[in-house]
Parts: C-alpha cells; structure tokens; sequence
C-alpha cells in the first residue's frame, strides 16, 4: 500500500539543494492532525550553514505553530538506508519524542523504527 507520508518525503526530495554534495534527502512529518509537513536538505557554498532534510521539515512545522507529530519519514538513495544525523535526532527528540520513524530508499526497501532506539539518551527538558 502506498505511504502519503513517504510518497511526500519522496517528493520534497526533488527539492533537494545540494550541489557540493549531490547527497539529496528529503523528509515528511505527519502532525497529530494528520497534515504532513515535508523538508529538503539545503546546502550553503559556505558547506557549514547547510541544513539537513528532517531540520527543515520540522522548523517549517513549528514556524506553522505545529508541536504535536505522530510519525516521521527519511529517504536518500542509499543501499544502506539513512538514518536522520545526530543533530536532527536531537531537534527531532525535542519536539517528536520517541516518534516512529520510517527511513527508504529510491529502490523502495524501508525501515520502520523508533527514535529512541537511534538516540537512547536524550538529553531533554526532564534536565531542566
Ligand atoms: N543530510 C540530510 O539532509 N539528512 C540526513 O539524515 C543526513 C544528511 C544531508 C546534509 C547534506 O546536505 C548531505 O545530506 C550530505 O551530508
């Protein structure tokens, strides 16, 4: 059965600007409503202002005054298939929790697991 959530992802990669590293990702959330947001990687000539797909999926979400998300997907063209770096595990952690995540690939093998099992010990606002 086709996923909305990964035919998104799949989508938003199109978008992808990524001329140093020709590595395109693209990401799609799904709020608790159901609507889902997706995000591209977007690279910078400068390499460090780069910002990875699942980063800009969810700050366009938040900046849309979302906070609540139920499931998150993940597709490059990897053999291996990619999981979100360990900054967006951190961004994702903070406002999706221990969210499933799916990561794919363009041959269409997939991978449903969950964050916490990629980011076991978050540090989070319990801390604070
Ligand atoms: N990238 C993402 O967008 N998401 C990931 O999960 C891994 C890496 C991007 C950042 C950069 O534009 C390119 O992939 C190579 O690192």
């Amino acid at each position: 059965m086709a996923d909305a959530l990964v035919e998104a992802a799949l989508r938003a990669r199109e978008n992808a600007h990524a001329p140093y590293s020709k590595f395109k990702v693209g990401a799609a959330i799904e709020d608790r409503a159901g609507v889902i947001h997706t995000g591209c990687n977007v690279e910078n000539a400068t390499y460090g202002l780069t910002l990875c797909a699942e980063r800009v999926a969810v700050f366009k979400a938040i900046s849309e005054g979302v906070r609540k998300f139920t499931r998150v997907a993940v597709v490059a063209d990897t053999e291996s298939l990619t999981p979100p770096c360990g900054a967006c595990r951190q961004i994702l952690w903070e406002f999706c929790g221990d969210v499933e995540i799916v990561l794919v690939n363009l041959a269409g093998k997939s991978e449903t697991l969950r964050l916490g099992s990629l980011f076991p010990r978050p540090f989070d606002d319990s801390f604070l």
